[in-house]
């Protein structure tokens, strides 16, 4: 049986259509919903990935501008930037695109945003907030996730759920959200010991593990919903996630394709904090 494939693209497409009206009812307001993106250096994937977060935005009628820095800049200058961010009425939400070069001190950055317009939700407050379970804003990529079992109609109480990956971007708020909405979550990594045992038990095999086709076919509960977070880069130039998803998909109940998957999702969940965002400014 082959596996039915969660479509984000599709799902992406379809929320963002529905965000047009929310921004344009703040816009008349006169609350246009308004992002910054802050890219330090010249990574080639963030640069993407930045670009697409400001087209995203504009696509749909918010306001968006990139501001980039040198990888030399000093923290300092990055610092005040995000203060005047901070006390900018029009702004609502500010991103610090990750990683940022090593002379950098990454909390003390995410920190300075101000907790309402953290739409990444890193800030130390909004994670706290998601651990006691009333979450203020949701890391988009996990937020993402939560809409495609949504829309899958994956009901996670009393589910097996097994999370690869324990990063501050995606793993550990995933299993947070998970343990949120009832499943039994275990967290593991690449070097976990028998990662097999804990894999094949998973009813929800989340892989956000960051190397490619890491999970096999033998690795997957016959009909589990299997959710590929990653995005490689292999030396062919072409992209691939974390699952092998030839052989996975004849395993696995639902499965997620990259690209097309998760990856649309991120941005989508990103415009959403970001009309939150707004709209909690503009008492809505
Ligand atoms: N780098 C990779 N993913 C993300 C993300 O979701 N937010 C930010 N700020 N940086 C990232």
């Amino acid at each position: 049986m082959t596996a039915q494939i969660i479509d984000g693209k599709a799902l992406a497409e379809e929320l963002r259509q529905s965000f047009k009206a929310r921004v344009e009812a703040l816009a008349a307001k006169g609350h246009r919903p308004g992002l910054v993106v802050i890219l330090v250096g010249e990574d080639p994937a963030s640069e993407v990935y930045v670009r697409n977060k400001v087209n995203g935005c504009l696509a749909i009628g918010m306001h968006s501008e990139k501001i980039t820095y040198d990888a030399a800049v000093d923290q300092t200058t990055v610092l005040k930037k995000i203060a005047e961010l901070n006390a900018d009425p029009n702004i609502h939400g500010i991103l610090v695109q990750l990683p940022l070069p090593k002379h950098f001190d990454e909390e003390a950055v995410l920190e300075a945003i101000a907790a309402e317009k953290d739409v990444d939700g890193f800030h130390a407050e909004n994670v706290g907030a998601l651990a006691q379970g009333n979450p203020r804003f949701i890391p988009c990529t996990p937020y993402g996730v939560m809409k495609m079992f949504e829309k899958g109609n994956v009901d996670l109480t009393g589910q097996e759920a097994v999370v690869i990956g324990r990063s501050n971007i995606v793993g550990k708020p995933m299993a947070l959200l998970l343990i949120n909405a009832g499943a039994t979550v275990t967290v593991c990594n690449s070097r976990t010991k028998d990662l097999l045992a804990h894999t094949r038990r998973a009813d929800i095999l989340v892989a956000a593990v960051g190397k490619p086709r890491f999970v096999t076919a033998d690795m997957v509960k016959p009909g589990a919903v299997v959710i590929d977070v990653g995005i490689n880069r292999l030396p062919d130039g072409k992209l691939c996630g974390d699952v092998d998803f030839d052989g996975c998909k004849e395993v696995a109940g639902q499965i997620t394709p990259v690209p097309g998957g998760v990856g649309p999702m991120t941005i989508t969940m990103l415009l959403a904090n970001t009309i939150e965002a707004a709209e909690r400014k503009a008492g809505l």
